[in-house]
């Protein structure tokens, strides 16, 4: 609840260059006189709504507000009290002042001025511009009473003194959440994108490595084998070619005996023609002399038969083993022959057997290098490795957005949640309704208070149907001015009743501006102070007239308003 203590003004309006201090809490009842244009409403309902909210109630720019003949130094001071803080609002024009003091203390000022004014409609004050008016003011001159709001104007006031315009404030911020959301969804959607074609180009950059290897390793594969075969056949070769050398040189083993052989028949043979020769010389000396050569005695005859003999018995010994020997060497030499044949032979195999050696050799070192290169290449995959840790990486950012957007989804449902929640015909629709019947109640029992018999019913909407006995239904505008104001007054009762109970927008001024002048005919205006002085004591009710002398009875405290020269003041 706030209790508004004191007004101070100067500048302002019609009022001059010194404070014009309207007390608040003076009395429950106070009624407020002057003439016409003598700055009734200035003092009591602009000063006020300025301090507030920075503008006027009556519709004229800001600028208008300074008093026109001092030109400056316009300033408004506003006290009030809620709880155990008081509070005071300094407003200035030329120059241009909004302070706000909270037990003395300027309440910090580093925000914009907006957010300054919204801090105390929201913090402080909790109540706006629209709310405040419908609650604490009732007046002829650009007063807007309720039936005359927009449908969308009606609701914020009743939410506001219902205290729920926090879900609105809430549906703002989830609509801003959700537009939010939306945009991230986007965001995920488009990274999702951009993950699944990597995932599938490393996929197939990966395929085609590993064919690429494979096939390689295949073709390696096959030309080892080849080569290993080619390889085999060539040992075969080999391998039979030693055994024939092995054989062929088997059938020449005697090869150095028979040479030893015949180097010893040649010598032997060389030995026997020696001696042969020399027993023919001999035999020819013996056969041509009959004496001795050196004593010269004549040889018998006999001798030389038995000498002849005996030389040519040897001479023929000599030459049948001569013979022999001869067959025997001519045997060994053909041999010899033979074995030479057999060594060519042997020869000629060894040079191809050397020259198979070395093509296994070749072979031997062609499938080394095959081998190694092979090796190479499938060492290669350690590329196709790296590609595959890529693609896991690329996977796991996936998983990660793809649990993003699971997040993001979970989020999104909570705010369809929430949105039915706050939306118009979510929790609010509850509580109005709730309200709804109160509130018809209360303004139809104030409405029978002040003898206005008809039935006043608002709907979830905030239409109204107004049923008058014997009557079909009416709307507001085919009631008289009058009536009009009853309605008015009943529906300003039963807002103020209903902030009461809400402790919303809750305070104790009630100003009615000229209300009782033109529209309130006796009958409801007796009606109507019962009305007031049933309000109790904690309500301080301004009730401004310009024809104050028929009220002047029914109130405890007068205020008067006079304009002396060009400015206006209070008088007593
Ligand atoms: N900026 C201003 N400077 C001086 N006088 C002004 C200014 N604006 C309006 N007025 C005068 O103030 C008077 C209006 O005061 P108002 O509070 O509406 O009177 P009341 O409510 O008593 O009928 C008018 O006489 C009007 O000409
Ligand atoms: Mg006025």
């Amino acid at each position: 609840m706030i209790y508004f203590e004191k007004v101070r003004f100067k500048n302002f309006g019609s009022f001059g260059n010194t404070y014009t201090e309207v007390n608040l809490e003076k009395s429950p009842m106070t009624l407020v006189s002057g003439n016409n244009g003598h700055g009734k409403s200035f003092a009591l309902l602009d000063s006020i709504t300025f301090a507030l909210f920075g503008k006027p109630f009556r519709k004229i720019n800001i600028p208008q507000l300074v008093n026109s003949i001092n030109q400056k130094d316009c300033s408004v001071e506003l006290t009030f009290r809620i709880n155990e803080n008081k509070y005071k609002i300094v407003r200035g024009l030329k120059p241009k002042i909004f302070e706000i003091y909270k037990d003395d203390n300027l309440i910090d000022q580093h925000a914009k001025a907006k957010d300054y004014q919204k801090m105390l409609e929201e913090q402080i004050i909790r109540m706006n511009y629209k709310s405040f008016t419908q609650v604490v003011i009732l007046g002829s001159s650009s007063f807007v009473p309720f039936m005359q709001l927009t449908a969308a104007d009606r609701r914020e006031v009743i939410e506001d003194i219902l205290d729920i315009n926090i879900f609105s404030t809430m549906n703002t911020l989830l609509k801003e959440k959700i537009a939010a959301l939306k945009e991230e969804m986007k965001e995920n959607d488009r990274k999702r994108d951009i993950a699944v074609s990597k995932i599938e180009m490393q996929k197939s950059h990966i395929k085609t490595l590993e064919e690429k290897s494979k096939k390689s390793i295949d073709d390696f594969d096959i030309r080892i084998t080849e080569s290993m075969c080619e390889q085999n056949l060539l040992q075969e070769k080999s391998n039979q070619s030693v055994e024939v050398i092995d054989g062929l040189l088997k059938t020449v083993d005697d090869k150095d005996s028979v040479s030893v052989k015949i180097g010893m028949f040649e010598r032997l043979i060389t030995q026997v023609e020696n001696k042969q020769t020399r027993y023919e010389k001999q035999l020819d000396a013996v056969r041509g002399k009959n004496t001795c050569g050196e004593c010269g005695q004549k040889i018998p005859q006999e001798m030389i038969d038995n000498m002849v003999g005996d030389t040519e018995e040897k001479l023929n010994e000599l030459n049948s083993g001569l013979t022999e020997m001869t067959t025997e060497l001519n045997k060994l030499l053909s041999r010899n022959e033979e074995i030479n044949e057999v060594l060519v032979n042997v020869q000629t195999l060894q040079k191809e057997l050397n020259e198979l050696n070395g093509k296994i050799n070749a072979s031997n070192q062609h499938i080394r290098n095959l081998q190694k290169m092979r090796e190479q290449v499938s060492s290669d995959t350690d590329s196709i490795d790296e590609e595959n840790e890529k693609l896991n990486s690329y996977m796991e950012d996936a998983e990660t957005i793809q649990k993003e957007r699971r997040q993001l989804v979970g989020m999104g449902d909570s705010y369809a949640v929430a949105y039915s929640l706050l939306k118009d015909s979510g929790i609010k629709s509850k509580i109005i309704k709730h309200y709804l019947p109160i509130i018809n109640k209360l303004i139809n029992h104030y409405l029978t208070s002040m003898d206005f018999f008809a039935q006043f019913h608002l709907d979830e909407e905030f239409n109204e149907t107004i049923k008058s006995r014997h009557r079909d239904a009416f709307s507001y505008m085919s009631f008289s001015e009058g009536e009009k104001l009853r309605i008015d007054l009943s529906l300003l009762l039963a807002w103020r009743e209903i902030a009461r109970l809400k402790n919303s927008a809750n305070c104790n001024l009630l100003i009615l501006d000229e209300v009782f002048d033109s529209s309130l005919d006796g009958m409801g205006t007796d009606e109507f102070m019962k009305l007031l002085h049933s309000l109790g004591k904690k309500c301080n009710i301004f009730v401004i007239s310009h024809k104050a002398d028929h009220l002047a009875d029914k109130f405890p405290v007068m205020m008067g308003f006079e304009k002396k020269g060009h400015f206006s003041r209070i008088v007593k």
